[in-house]
């Protein structure tokens, strides 16, 4: 994000022929007839997404039931979804994540949770695997470089794994830290951020039901590139919010200092809600395109404010001013 500008940085990613979501359209309708919003059905390993990407373990899933957690929109083609990504610790390209994350090693994990907790403990993969009902949301991403996708997600509410260390009252705000292993991540060597790849929630958001624990995508586990094993998602934000290959999260009082308010804090702010109002001071917020559909001389789309999940979430920041706390 530090070295975009205006109108330079935007590459726009091969539209792919090959796509899984015919089958996933498919059974969005067979769900749809089986008014599958109200029961959230399980949905069978591996079935509906086997052709996401061979060799990645299925994940069945419920679709999820908490309100604004599933778009209709049309999912982003999966191969769009796993080129052109942002992971900065594999390099600054946006093809970087896919060619040169395999040697990321997803397993074993473990997700070290303490800080101002009554419960601190470490859990590692499985355990998270286990921890609650695994959903499929459907999400729509907005980057802060003006782009957006639309992924569904399989996870479960961070407030899950919140509630199970049982946070003190001092805790005020939650703080996630990245893998930085220079052995695993060859981005780590050119200095782009002082790693790890830290992030922050105020607990209250931490605990709001749209707020994800990602541990999948499109039906199976996430793929490299996207943040495996797990990752965070909190779709009214940008994108960076969501912290990819999570190895910490931690309870504190004081507002976390985060990678990127730290690289530049002029540009980015601890918050980060999404806001078309609020425009990068290199270049507008007030537009998208979406990745894999929008081409570059079509009309952008309009950004909507909090990425179009303020129902749910404005209240969180009822008499805040947000140009300040952008
Ligand atoms: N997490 C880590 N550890 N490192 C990163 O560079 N990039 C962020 C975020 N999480 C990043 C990260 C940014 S800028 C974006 S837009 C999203 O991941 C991109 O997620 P995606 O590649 O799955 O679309």
């Amino acid at each position: 994000m530090l070295i975009r500008t205006q109108g330079s940085g935007f590459q726009h990613p091969h539209a792919s022929d090959i796509t899984p979501l015919a089958v996933y359209a498919r059974r969005r309708d067979i769900l749809r007839l089986a008014g599958a919003g109200a029961t959230a059905l399980a949905l069978p390993a591996g079935g509906a997404h086997a052709a996401a990407a061979p060799g990645l373990a299925a994940l069945a899933a419920a679709r999820s039931t908490v309100p604004g957690a599933v778009t209709l929109e049309k999912p982003t083609a999966y191969q769009d979804a796993t080129s052109y990504n942002n992971f900065y610790e594999f390099g600054t390209d946006k093809a970087d994540p896919a060619r040169r994350a395999q040697t990321l090693a997803p397993r074993p994990w473990t997700v070290e949770v303490d800080g101002l907790v009554r419960k601190p403990r470490r859990f590692d993969l499985d355990e998270l695997l286990r921890l609650a009902p695994l959903e499929e949301r459907i999400y729509r991403l907005r980057c802060v470089e003006g782009w957006s996708m639309v992924i569904p997600w399989v996870g479960y509410s961070l407030a899950e794994l919140v509630r199970r260390v049982e946070p003190l009252g001092s805790a005020k705000y939650v703080e996630f830290t990245t893998l930085a292993d220079k052995a695993r991540m060859p981005g780590l060597s050119a200095g782009v951020l002082d790693w790890p790849y830290v992030e922050g929630l105020r607990l209250d958001e931490a605990l709001h039901p749209l707020t994800l624990l990602g541990l999948g995508m499109y039906g199976q586990v996430l793929p490299n590139q996207n943040g495996a094993p797990v990752r965070l998602v909190v779709p009214w934000k940008y994108g960076f919010k969501s912290a990819k290959s999570i190895v910490r999260i931690r309870f504190v009082e004081h507002e976390p200092a985060t990678a990127w308010a730290k690289a530049v804090p002029q540009e980015y702010g601890f918050y980060s809600n999404v806001n078309p109002l609020v425009d990068h001071p290199r270049w507008s917020q007030a537009t998208e395109r979406r990745i894999g559909e929008d081409g570059l001389f079509a009309k952008k789309r309009k950004t909507l404010p909090f990425n179009g999940y303020e129902a749910q979430v404005g209240q969180l920041y009822a008499g805040m001013d947000l140009k300040k706390y952008f």
